[in-house]
């Protein structure tokens, strides 16, 4: 069945469901039935367009006329939004208000060119240092373990630590920081009842706090340095400057899209290495493919359930079908990023394929601000895994794999063990 304007195509959960325990297991045989016949569908439960073709998943990306990341343009949009009197707000409403994800897109533009200095080159070569500190800690603490679980040991542990070294918290207040990171992404799941989410906001307040007084003294240093809260302090734009929320709540999207993210990136990168030998061979022989490797681990591993959905701005046809203003659409990577149109023997993981035109991070102007800090990382910790653990293996050669099923959007690995064979 192909699309075409004269008929809907629709799914239901007999087609995909992100939350049958099969597909979090094994998404592909979803995915090619979906590349099949469903390029892109309207699933009447999850009340959305699927876009999994690779093709109009980027152009829906780019496509700004007619698309928002907004949800205040979505059809049923709860109500006055966000738009609490001035004295009851707390500082996740604060916080929400100067989202990437909810500001109107002059300012979004706005606040991309101003932040882009505190992710440059330069700031990025400095925070690396730190991220090899931190990757060389969690490996030493594994020290000569003759198992590794890779989620628990490995995954969990680096992504938020990185983030905050990139920010600069000072070390006593990781802790709180890193809590931030989780709760945030806990209050933000659509799985909660509204007693679970008010409990969830009501815990990242702290963090808030935290950031509050950090911001605050970095307003007050004569020179703030050239470090990440230091180029968002000096930040200019004619007499304007980013207010203190625009700066908390851009860390707080860097926690919330960095941080759960991430943790994927490590156990799929270590499942491909240990699964794919010749590959492993490849990367020992050519480390210059490491950013490859990486970029193969994200797209073959298939770390997302679905992804940030749009809604669209008026009436528009895509793919043959007709959207209507209001409807919600989700640009569907895990599913893109295996499509065949794009990548022939999408099964396969092979890091010499091309990744030209890949949308792993985004495309258009929500892609990925921190994808350098995401591949410092993973990179990393690879050549350190390497180095440490030559003859590393999965246990039972699948590690034993195991996921969280009710994450709201990742195909979580929970459990990956290996054999570290040093002994
Ligand atoms: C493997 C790790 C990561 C993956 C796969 C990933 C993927 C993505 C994707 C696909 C988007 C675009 C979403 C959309 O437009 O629908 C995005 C946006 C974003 N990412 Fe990442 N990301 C990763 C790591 C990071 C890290 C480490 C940071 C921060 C240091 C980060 C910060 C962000 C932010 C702030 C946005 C929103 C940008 C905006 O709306 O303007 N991400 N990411």
């Amino acid at each position: 069945m192909t699309a075409t304007l004269s008929g809907r195509v629709t799914l239901d959960d007999s087609i995909f469901n992100p939350e049958d325990h099969a597909f979090i297991r094994d998404p592909y045989p979803t995915f090619r039935r979906l590349h099949a016949g469903y390029p892109v569908a309207w699933h009447d439960r999850l009340q959305a367009w699927f876009v999994s073709s690779h093709e109009l998943a980027a152009a829906a990306l780019r496509d700004t006329e007619h698309l928002s990341i907004r949800i205040d343009d979505w059809e049923y949009a709860p109500p006055n939004y966000g738009q609490k009197a001035e004295s009851e707000k707390t500082g996740f409403d604060r916080m929400w208000e100067h989202s990437l994800w909810t500001i109107p897109r002059d300012k979004h533009i706005r606040l991309r060119r101003l932040a882009m200095p505190a992710f440059s080159r330069t700031v990025m070569e400095k925070i690396e240092v730190r991220i090899k500190d931190l990757v060389n800690k969690v490996f030493d603490d594994i020290g000569q373990a003759d198992e590794i679980e890779a989620y628990s040991q490995i995954g969990r542990l680096i992504p938020a630590a990185a983030i905050a070294r990139m920010v600069g918290i000072p070390r006593e207040n990781e802790a709180v920081f890193e809590g931030l990171a989780w709760h945030m992404a806990e209050a933000q799941s659509p799985n909660l009842s509204q007693a679970e989410r008010d409990a969830a906001m009501a815990r990242v307040l702290p963090g808030f706090e935290m950031l509050e007084a950090l911001v605050r003294e970095y307003r007050a240093m004569k020179d703030p340095g050239d470090g990440f809260l230091g180029q968002l302090v000096k930040a200019q734009d004619g007499d304007a400057r980013l207010s203190d929320w625009d700066i908390i709540s851009l860390v707080s999207a860097v926690l919330v899209a960095g941080a759960d993210t991430s943790i994927d990136l490590h156990t799929l990168a270590l499942r491909a290495l240990l699964g794919n030998p010749e590959q492993k061979a490849l990367l020992r022989e050519k480390p210059e493919l490491g950013d490859a490797f990486l970029l193969e681990s994200l797209r073959q591993g298939v770390p997302g359930k679905s992804g940030l959905h749009r809604y669209a701005l008026s009436d528009f046809e895509l793919g043959g079908q007709r959207i209507r203003k209001g409807q919600r659409v989700c640009p569907f990577y895990s599913a893109a990023n295996v499509d065949p149109q794009q990548y022939p023997d999408p099964e396969r993981f092979d890091m010499s394929r091309s990744h030209e035109g890949n949308i792993l991070f985004g495309a258009g102007p929500h892609f990925c601000i921190g994808n350098m800090l995401a591949r410092v990382q993973g990179l990393l910790m690879i050549r350190e895994f390497m180095a440490r653990f030559p003859d590393a293996e999965l246990v039972d050669g699948t590690g034993d794999i195991d996921y969280d099923y009710h994450h709201h959007n990742a195909r979580r690995i929970t459990r990956l063990r290996i054999k570290t064979n040093i002994h």
